[in-house]
């Protein structure tokens, strides 16, 4: 997208661009998630990272999906906000020592990418409504359940961090 050009004049093009946004940061998540997973001491943290790294996979392959009845070919656009989360939970996990509080920095930043993916569904889905794309709105939605439901784990474990602190 040029600065001088405005590629974006409809709402069409809204809807491929924010495609392409959440494209990009959902494959950006799939580098990442790997570093987290390696980070991770408590095990059910762990295994909830890596159950999210298989799930974002099948997120990626929908988005392919998507792309494709839409008749457009899948490619990224770089969003500097995911690349910007990423690069905050990457530097404050670099300077914790201790495993516990490592832990609750990852889910932090976990939250923080779950909350950006749900941000971005919500909006993906009215526009593709709106478009009349009940096809593409149907797959952003599972991919959009998935983000809810990794969220609401991490809050469990998190709140169960804070009630192990205070027993
Ligand atoms: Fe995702
Ligand atoms: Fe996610």
């Amino acid at each position: 997208m040029g600065f001088f050009s405005r590629d974006i004049k409809t709402m069409d093009d809204l809807f491929v661009h924010t495609l392409r946004d959440i494209y990009y940061a959902e494959r950006q998540i799939l580098q990442a998630l790997p570093d987290m997973i390696e980070k991770a001491s408590d095990t059910q943290l762990k295994q909830a990272l890596q159950a999210h790294l298989a799930e974002t996979r099948n997120q990626v392959t929908r988005l392919d999906q998507v792309f494709r009845l839409h008749g457009q070919e899948p490619s990224g656009v770089d969003c500097p906000a995911i690349d910007g989360i990423i690069e905050e939970a990457d530097d404050v996990a670099g300077e914790v020592d201790d495993s516990a509080v490592l832990d609750a920095a990852l889910i932090a930043a976990a939250q923080a990418v779950e909350h950006y993916e749900i941000t971005r569904y919500g909006t993906l889905i009215a526009w593709a409504r709106e478009l009349g794309r009940n096809d593409c709105a149907q797959l952003l939605q599972q991919n959009l359940e998935e983000e809810k439901a990794a969220d609401k784990k991490l809050t469990a474990m998190a709140e169960s961090r804070v009630n192990r602190q205070a027993a």
